[in-house]
């Protein structure tokens, strides 16, 4: 395995608290996220609560060096799209970031790599920072298709987006088999698919834009598995679901990653 030794890629870790925490709940967690992390520089710090939550927990991190993100969007800024949140809205509250194509999205809410690519532009052309998910589920992992699907999502999520667009965005390589199962791909796999996603990035736009892209794995990240994953060359960060929910899990993940706890 390699090692992250002179990559100029900045650590990035993203909390995904998906359906999870209430107003208040949200707000008790990101003030102990802030005590302990709000002067953080060495990674960059994320956290995405529920929409419900966005407003009240952009308002703990004024003055913080955790950034605000959220878990999804529509493509379009307004309209009759009942239930929908759009890019601009999501930036009325303060948020920096949003994640994309999340596999429980494209698994339970009908999201394809066209909606996905959707999203992504409008969450550029308003300047939003994406996160955009990709990863293979078991059945697919066993029938040695891991690679064709991993490059399915990246082709057809990243469809038509400039070097330049592309430099923008974060990717996050989640194999579904291994979110909220406790089942961690080995440093070794997610190394090899981070290794093939940017490979593929280097052909789909250009060697530069692929070596400053940044890509975080997620799926079932502990404080126990993250300095391993984290040495792997190509994995720059992480995207934690679980192991967010609980401020001193992510905190600890987080602290790992800035070289403080080894
Ligand atoms: P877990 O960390 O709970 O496996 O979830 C990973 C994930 O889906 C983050 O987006």
């Amino acid at each position: 395995m390699g090692s992250r030794m002179g990559t100029k890629r900045k650590i990035i870790l993203a909390g995904n608290w998906k359906m999870n925490k209430t107003s208040i709940e949200a707000i008790d967690l990101a003030n102990a996220l802030n005590r302990e992390l709000g002067d953080v520089q060495e990674v960059d710090v994320v956290i995405c609560p529920a929409y419900t939550a966005l407003s009240e927990v952009h308002e703990v991190l004024t003055d913080s060096n955790i950034r605000l993100g959220a878990q999804d969007l529509h493509w379009e800024n307004a309209g009759a799209f009942t239930g929908e949140v759009s890019a601009l809205m999501l930036k009325s509250v303060g948020v920096e970031y949003v994640i994309i194509g999340h596999s429980e999205r494209r698994q339970y809410f009908g999201e394809t790599n066209d909606s996905v690519n959707k999203k992504l532009k409008a969450a550029l052309k308003n300047g939003l920072l994406p996160i955009v998910c990709v990863g293979e589920n078991l059945k697919e992992r066993e029938a040695g298709k891991t690679f064709a699907v991993v490059q399915n999502h990246c082709e057809g999520s990243l469809a038509g987006l400039t070097p330049d667009e592309l430099r923008q965005v974060v990717l996050a390589y989640e194999p579904v088999w291994a979110i909220g199962t406790g089942k961690t791909a080995t440093p070794a796999q997610a190394q090899e698919v981070h290794q093939f996603i940017r490979g593929l990035l280097g052909k789909m736009f250009s060697a530069d834009a692929a070596a400053g892209v940044r890509i975080q794995y997620g799926g079932s990240v502990t404080p126990e598995n993250i300095a391993e994953l984290i040495a792997g060359e190509d994995i720059d960060g992480a995207l934690v679901g679980g192991a967010s929910l609980k401020g001193e899990s992510f905190v600890k993940i987080v602290k790992h990653c800035c070289g403080i706890l080894k």
